[in-house]
């Protein structure tokens, strides 16, 4: 592993030149992996890692749009596409990409699959971090690994295909054969990892509940959204107002932030807006403290999990979601952002 250090502090991070690809094809040369579920996460590390020459299965139930989707990507049913008992009979590794809500309800059934020396391996710490709730315990004589990719299934096959790759948290909650590390490396660096850092189970979904209800969407969204309300009711149109709030943040600042940080924005903006900045800062910092504060403890005492498995459990879920859905659609903001969208000059042709 290699050291560095992160603001002052020493992490370890293991990357390619310590496990490059031939070292993780050599692990993985015997196993049988099966990619169960072919949803968002699916078909990104299964893809990948077919690609990288894995030897590589799907396990996904027939009759959905999901079975069509993975024939659609050159998976041949009876052949590298399965239903999701054979594929978990047929593997040695198990990688679980069911929606966490399937993957509670899909326990029992994938359980005496799960013979002694096999491996599974999660795309989040969801499962095992709230077994009471979700009754997922693995039985003692497998190994049981994550490898949390750090952004959407749709990233972690763009990247790979456009040469780059996604960064992942890995971590070995239990390990049977001895070998538990060496395989989620392997696993990590074949669906397209660009370095790996380490956590635990219980870190990893703590960390990725808050961060994905916080400033990834949550908070990203509310606030976007009590922006544009305020120039709106103080007489922006929505173009402008829109303009003001999102435009510019995605098509300008957030690209230059991902560059170089938002310290280095703030040393290359304008000193009206610099000043500004540096005062209201703080204001929103202590203003959200304290909803950071209920989020993580809602994440930490289990009422987000429950509220997850409750939603998403149910059979209507999907019309339920689409309602809230088609909310956020219709509102004036994003539907302003659609018309401004149509006005980039990238997308002039298409009209
Ligand atoms: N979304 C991401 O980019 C992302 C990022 C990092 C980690 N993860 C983690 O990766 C895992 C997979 O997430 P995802 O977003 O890819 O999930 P998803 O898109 O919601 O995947 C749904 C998959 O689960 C299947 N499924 C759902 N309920 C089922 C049930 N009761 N029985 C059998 N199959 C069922 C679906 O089959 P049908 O299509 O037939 O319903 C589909 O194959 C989760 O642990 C998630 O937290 C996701």
């Amino acid at each position: 592993m290699a050291t560095m250090n992160f603001g002052g502090m020493d992490e370890t991070v293991v990357t390619r030149d310590e496990f490059p690809l031939a070292k993780a094809l050599e692990v993985l040369k015997n196993e049988t992996v099966a990619i169960l579920g072919y949803g968002v996460q699916g078909p990104g590390q299964g893809l990948n890692m077919r690609d990288n020459g894995v030897n590589v299965i799907v396990g996904q139930r027939d009759g959905s749009k999901s079975w069509q989707k993975a024939i659609d990507d050159g998976w041949v049913p009876g052949k590298t596409l399965f239903s999701l008992e054979e594929a978990a009979q047929k593997a040695t590794i198990i990688i679980y990409l069911l929606s966490d809500a399937g993957q509670k309800m899909y326990w029992d059934t994938l359980k005496p699959y799960l013979t002694a020396g096999k491996t599974l391996c999660f795309a989040h710490g969801f499962a095992i971090t709230y077994k009471d709730q979700t009754n997922v315990i693995p039985p003692k004589d497998i190994d049981v690994v994550l490898v949390a990719p750090k952004g959407s299934g749709l990233s972690v096959r763009r990247n790979f295909q456009a040469g780059s790759g996604i960064n992942s948290s890995f971590a070995v909650f239990q390990d049977a054969t001895g070998k538990a590390r060496d395989k989620v490396l392997a696993i990590g660096v074949t669906v397209g990892s660009g370095f790996l850092f380490p956590t635990t189970f219980e870190k990893e979904v703590y960390s990725d509940l808050t961060g994905e209800r916080g400033i990834l969407m949550g908070a990203l969204a509310g606030v976007m959204e009590a922006q544009y309300n305020e120039l709106r009711q103080q007489g922006s149109t929505p173009s402008e107002a829109f303009n003001e709030t999102v435009e510019e943040l995605t098509q300008s600042l957030i690209r230059l932030v991902g560059e170089n940080g938002m310290d280095w924005m703030y040393a290359n903006c304008s000193t009206t807006a610099q000043r500004g900045a540096l005062d209201w800062k703080d204001k929103f910092r202590d203003a959200t403290a304290p909803v950071f504060a209920d989020l993580y403890e809602s994440v930490k005492n289990g009422t987000e999990a429950r509220i997850t498995l409750e939603a998403n459990s149910k059979p209507d879920y999907r019309e339920k979601l689409q309602v809230e859905l088609d909310a956020i659609k219709n509102s004036e903001m994003w539907q302003a952002g659609s018309q401004v969208r149509k006005l980039r000059p990238e997308n002039w042709k298409k009209e």
